[in-house]
């Protein structure tokens, strides 16, 4: 394990933008709850809210791109099978170790059948795929009616490429070099795509929340860089905001 005294983030980038190898160097940062992948754990947290409880025995939840499975914890109790598909294979025996049945695979052509799930989770996925299309009508195909997507991903703007890649990757909470701000999605290309495979997509713009960041912000930069385990309860929590331009949620029910 890493000592947490260094940044992850100011390590020299070795691979290019995006590349899925930086999941493999970052491996151990997945369960750190305030290192470099903070915020995905925040992220999980409100996507896991537009989860309701399963409504029948057995019923599944496909999490696409579900990295080390920092959705599962926040799905406890609600009856779900949590299976997680995802390209890299160490998050994936980590994701293992939290509940999540593993599928090594792309999200563009996932090995599992039409209708199958309940609900289709794809998690900071989108912006990572460059043929998101696909991806999307992949996720529609393995719902069966009445399932429902729940998704979250960063928006295709400029204002989106300053505030996540040119600020964020320069913050403790988001690694520097994981996003090419090329394959960054439209919401209304999106909210379109899903209406084409089948599903009615609502989409909010979400954020932190201001304070509970500065708050946890000042907690890092007190504690010298060494990241300290967040307070329960205190790690900042995502909003919804009125405007969909940078980070924006979205979910759906599958029409029958
Ligand atoms: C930013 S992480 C998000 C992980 C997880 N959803 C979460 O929110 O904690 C993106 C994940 O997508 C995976 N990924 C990227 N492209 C993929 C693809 N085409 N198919 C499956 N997984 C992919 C990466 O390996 C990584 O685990």
């Amino acid at each position: 394990m890493r000592d947490g005294s260094s940044r992850v983030s100011d390590r020299p980038r070795l691979l290019p933008p995006n590349d899925p190898r930086q999941y493999d160097d970052l491996a151990d940062e997945w369960w750190r709850p305030d290192g470099t992948f903070a915020m995905l754990h925040w992220l999980a947290r409100a996507r896991a809210a537009l989860v309701p409880p399963a409504a029948r025995p057995d019923a599944l939840l496909v999490d696409l791109g579900c990295g080390a499975g920092l959705l599962a914890p926040h799905l406890a109790g609600r009856g779900y099978r949590h299976v997680g598909v995802d390209l890299t294979r160490s998050a994936l025996a980590q994701a293992a170790q939290h509940g999540v049945t593993p599928v090594n695979g792309d999200a563009t052509a996932v090995p599992l059948a039409d209708g199958c799930a309940d609900v289709v989770a794809a998690g900071e996925l989108l912006e990572h795929v460059p043929d998101w299309r696909r991806a999307v009508a992949e996720a529609c195909r393995l719902l069966r009616p009445g399932g429902l997507l729940v998704l979250d991903t960063l928006n295709d703007t400029a204002l989106s490429r300053l505030i996540a890649v040119e600020i964020g990757e320069r913050l403790p909470t988001v690694p520097r070099g994981i996003h090419d701000p090329r394959l960054f999605v439209d919401h209304r290309e999106l909210v379109a795509e899903c209406a084409r495979h089948g599903v009615d997509l609502r989409v909010r713009g979400v954020r932190p929340g201001l304070v509970g960041t500065l708050a946890w912000l000042l907690r890092r930069i007190r504690s010298g860089g060494r990241p300290q385990p967040t307070p329960a309860g205190r790690a900042p929590r995502i909003r919804p905001t009125w405007s969909t331009a940078v980070l924006y949620q979205g979910w759906g029910v599958r029409r029958g």
